[in-house]
C-alpha cells in the first residue's frame, strides 16, 4: 500500500492511473479537489478496491495521521501543491498555505508515523516529494542545464514555495533521519492537464476558435516532459533512490513557447482542419508578458539516466502528438472542467493581458 497525495490532479491522476495497470499494490489517494482535482480523470477505478479515494487536506496532520495508522502505507508519494504560476501571482496566499504549511504537516505526521514504526517496516518505508526544476530560477541562452547542485534561485511565489518545501523535506531527512527522496522535475504534458497550462490552452482554444495567447515575445524556453515519462522516473526513484538524495528529471527537449504553439497548430492542421482551411497559426495572439517571467528552463537528467538507469519513452514529436489527439478524443473531459470558477479564472487572467 501507498499513499499518494494529490492524485486527481494533472500528475498525479496520471501516476495513480499508471501504478494501478502495473502493479495490484493498492493506493490511497488523499486529495483536497481545489480547482485542479478532478475525479472525472480516476473514474475508470470508480469501485476498483485498490484505490481508496480521501477528500482532505495534506495540512490536516490528524487526518493524515488516521489514515496512516489505517493503512499501514510502505510509502508516502507527495503531489499535493498549488502549481499554477499565473495564479501564484494574483494570489500566493494558498501557495503558501498548501506548498509551504501543508508540506510541513504532512512531514510532522509522516515522522510520528515513521519513528514508529520497526524492523523491516522502518527499514523499507520512504516518502518520496515531487517538486519542479522552477526552483533554480533562470537560465540565459548559453549557461548548462539544470544540474541537482545548482543553487536554488526561485522566482515567482509559486516557485518559492516549492523551494521552501524541498528545503524542509531536506532538513527532515538531515535533522531526524526521514527516509526521504526528492524529484526535480521539468514542464510536463500529456493526457488530463488542466487547460489553464500553456499546452491543453493552446489545444482547447484552438479548437473552440479563440485566441491562442503567447506572452511576451514568445522566446522564453522551457523543458518539456510527457508525463507518463515523470511518472516512470518517480517509480524508478522510488524503488531505486539513496535515501535524502534529489533527482532531476527531463527529457531534453527544450523548446521555445512559440515553437509549440505553432507545432500544436499544424497538428490540428493536419488531425482536425479549420472548416474554411485556412492553418490554426492565424488564430496567435501576442499578449502582455508575465511579471517576472522566467527566460528559461533546462533540466541535466543525466544523474538518474547514470545512477538509476532511468529514460524517457517519448520525444517530443510523439508525445505531443499523443497529447492532441488526446483532446481531440476527450473534448467531454475538457467540457467538464471548464466549470464556473474556469470561466472566471480565464476572465481575471486574460482580461489584464492586452494583445
Ligand atoms: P495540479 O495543480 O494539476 O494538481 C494538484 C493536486 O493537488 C490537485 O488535485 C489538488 O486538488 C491537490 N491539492 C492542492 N492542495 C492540496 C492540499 N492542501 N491537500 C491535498 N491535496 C491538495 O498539479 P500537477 O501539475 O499535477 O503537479 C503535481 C506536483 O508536481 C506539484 O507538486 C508540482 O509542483 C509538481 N510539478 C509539476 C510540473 C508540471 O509541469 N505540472 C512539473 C514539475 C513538478
Ligand atoms: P505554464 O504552462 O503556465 O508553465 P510554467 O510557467 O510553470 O513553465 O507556462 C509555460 C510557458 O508558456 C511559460 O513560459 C508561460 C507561457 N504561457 C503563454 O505564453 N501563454 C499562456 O496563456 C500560458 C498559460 C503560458
Amino acid at each position: 500500500m501507498i499513499l499518494v497525495t494529490g492524485g486527481a490532479g494533472f500528475i498525479g491522476a496520471n501516476f495513480v492511473l499508471d501504478w494501478l495497470a502495473q502493479s495490484d499494490e493498492p493506493v490511497i489517494n488523499l486529495d483536497v479537489l481545489t480547482y485542479a482535482g478532478n475525479l472525472d480523470t480516476l473514474r475508470t477505478l470508480d469501485g476498483d478496491p485498490r484505490h481508496v479515494f480521501v477528500q482532505g487536506d495534506i495540512g490536516d496532520a490528524a487526518l493524515v495521521t488516521t489514515l496512516l495508522t489505517q493503512y499501514q502505507p510502505r510509502a508516502v508519494v507527495n503531489f499535493a501543491a498549488e502549481s499554477h504560476v499565473d495564479r501564484s501571482i494574483h494570489g500566493p496566499g494558498d501557495f503558501i498555505q498548501t506548498n509551504i504549511v501543508g508540506t510541513f504537516h504532512l512531514l510532522e505526521a509522516v515522522r510520528a508515523y515513521w519513528s514508529a514504526l520497526e524492523g523491516e517496516a522502518r527499514q523499507q518505508f520512504r516518502m518520496l516529494h515531487v517538486s519542479t526544476d522552477e526552483v533554480y530560477g533562470s537560465l540565459s541562452r548559453d549557461e548548462p542545464a539544470f544540474t541537482e547542485t545548482h543553487r536554488y534561485e526561485p522566482n515567482s511565489p509559486y516557485s518559492a514555495s516549492k523551494a521552501a518545501s524541498d528545503h524542509l523535506v531536506r532538513a527532515y531527512h538531515h535533522t531526524y533521519g526521514l527516509p526521504v527522496l526528492t524529484t526535480n522535475c521539468s514542464n510536463n504534458y500529456g493526457p488530463y492537464h488542466f487547460p489553464e497550462k500553456l499546452i491543453p490552452l493552446m489545444i482547447v482554444n484552438a479548437l473552440a476558435g479563440k485566441s491562442l495567447p503567447v506572452y511576451g515575445d514568445g522566446q522564453q524556453i522551457r523543458d518539456w516532459l510527457y508525463v507518463k515519462d515523470h511518472c516512470s522516473a518517480i517509480r524508478r526513484v522510488l524503488e531505486a533512490g539513496a535515501l535524502g538524495e534529489v533527482y532531476n528529471v527531463g527529457g531534453w527537449n527544450e523548446k521555445p513557447n512559440i515553437e509549440i504553439v505553432h507545432t500544436i497548430c499544424a497538428l490540428l492542421d493536419e488531425l482536425r482542419p479549420r472548416a474554411d482551411g485556412t492553418p490554426y497559426s492565424a488564430q496567435i495572439t501576442y499578449v502582455t508578458d508575465r511579471p517576472g517571467h522566467d527566460r528559461r528552463y533546462a533540466i541535466d537528467a543525466s544523474k538518474l539516466q547514470r545512477e538509476l538507469g532511468w529514460k524517457p519513452a517519448e520525444t517530443f514529436d510523439t508525445g505531443i502528438r499523443k497529447t492532441v489527439q488526446w483532446y481531440l478524443d476527450h473534448q467531454d473531459w475538457v467540457a467538464n472542467v471548464q466549470s464556473g470558477a474556469y470561466q472566471h479564472w480565464v476572465a481575471k487572467n486574460y482580461s489584464e493581458r492586452t494583445a
